[in-house]
């Protein structure tokens, strides 16, 4: 039991949330902002703040993470100590469960009980002060908290500097998804400054492609996952910019793939992790369309096999054979790429022209959402079962 190596993933820890990259891809300039923003501290122990927002999955989190290791460990390299703490804000939503957690990190044994907020708070400052280090306060998820009525708060993190003696200090760096700056009171937001403001835009498709590409070198072994299928898994997460969603992607392929014979990652385990995470390919939206769609899209998933894309000529071959199986007149190709069209248009199928080696533009078309045998086959379904076409017995 368990004596084969596994042929797809290599590391699977490496898929996990929790993970810290040692280099964030395409988070480089929002890097180099907090760097820009927190040298005060690292030259003059001042304390610092940074709010850094962007929707889901934009890699706030991590590049938070990532950011305080490496500038702990630079501080370590100058004989300077710093202490930081992460606390996601969803988990502890309240004023006293925050400060709890701060001073926990100095005194293990702290009572959850019979200390008021102002008490604790103050317990933290000599805390602190006696470690003689700076500390780093990330409220992850902050709007959580914020929501709650804790605008208070984050003024007293900030101010408690002013009451340390140095060396110690509190910095701050908030996150959020949305902006938090009507949520936090004047005070609080003049210490936040609009100028700390780190934003995250939601990742190109190529960026998660890139993303795609450094996780899978590090979680899967070598060869597991060619560059098609990462194209493919790139494709289904852009409309997000999620790269969240991207990871999930690939744990989700590499153990279907795992549980298959190939002994590699195949464009229908991506399309099934896909459907199992995002089925955009909903019964009513294939039972919405006219039969004439419907058989250009059964040729077109059934001219896929296995691989990703289909030039738009192979479709239209298959689509000739599958009129005459279903008796019905192939349209001109004109029509048959207004079908095509249409279909894009329904977010069914997408198409791309990419230019030839030999020269001349080709469209292709792929199915990123469903593994196009499945499709077929609710497809074949729906065109077996007697629909009340006017034009034809389908
Ligand atoms: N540039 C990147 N390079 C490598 N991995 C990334 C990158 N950006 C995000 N990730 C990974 O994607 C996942 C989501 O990132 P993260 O948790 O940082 O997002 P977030 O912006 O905090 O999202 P949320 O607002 O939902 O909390 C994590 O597994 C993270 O490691
Ligand atoms: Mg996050």
């Amino acid at each position: 039991m368990f004596e084969k190596a596994s042929a797809i993933i290599k590391d699977g820890s490496k898929l996990s949330f929790d993970y810290v990259p040692a280099r964030i891809v395409h988070r480089e300039e929002q890097t180099r902002r907090m760097e820009t923003l927190f040298r005060p501290l690292v030259e003059e122990g001042r304390p610092c703040s940074a709010f850094l927002f962007g929707s889901v999955g934009t890699g706030k989190t991590v590049t938070a993470r990532r950011f305080c290791e490496d500038m702990a460990a630079h501080c370590a390299s100058k004989g300077l100590g710093m202490e930081r703490v992460l606390i996601n804000c969803r988990i502890r939503s309240t004023e006293h469960g925050v400060i709890y957690h701060l001073l926990r990190h100095y005194d293990p044994g702290w009572p959850d009980r019979g200390f008021s907020a102002d008490d604790m708070l103050r317990a933290l400052r000599k805390k602190a002060e006696q470690s003689a280090k700076p500390l780093v306060v990330v409220l992850d998820e902050a709007d959580v908290l914020l929501k709650s009525g804790n605008r208070d708060l984050v003024y007293q993190l900030s101010r408690l500097s002013e009451e340390m003696r140095p060396p110690a200090s509190v910095s701050l760096i908030l996150i959020s998804q949305y902006s938090v700056s009507e949520k936090i009171d004047d005070a609080s937001a003049s210490s936040f400054k609009r100028a700390n403001t780190v934003r995250f835009d939601r990742y190109t498709r190529d960026e998660l492609r890139d993303i795609i590409e450094s996780r899978a070198e590090e979680a899967l072994v070598q060869g597991a996952m060619s560059p098609e299928v990462m194209d493919l898994l790139a494709d289904m997460s852009r409309e997000y910019g999620d790269a969240r969603l991207a990871i999930e992607l690939i744990e989700r392929t590499a153990s279907i793939a795992e549980g298959g014979a190939e002994g590699r990652i195949t464009a229908d385990d991506a399309r099934s992790a896909n459907a199992m995470i995002y089925s955009n390919v909903s019964e009513s939206k294939l039972a919405d369309l006219d039969c004439k769609r419907k058989l250009a899209l059964l040729a077109v998933s059934r001219s896929m096999k296995g691989s990703p894309f289909v030039s738009i000529t192979a479709a239209e071959k298959t689509y000739a054979v599958v009129c005459e199986e279903y008796g019905q007149e192939a349209r001109k190709h004109t029509q048959f790429w207004t079908y095509i069209q249409d279909l894009e248009g329904a977010g069914l199928l997408e198409t791309a022209v990419r230019s030839e080696a030999e020269g001349g533009r080709v469209t292709y078309i792929s199915i990123p959402d469903i593994p196009p045998k499945e499709l077929a086959r609710k497809l074949e379904i729906l065109l077996d079962a007697p629909s009340g076409c006017d034009e034809c017995r389908y």
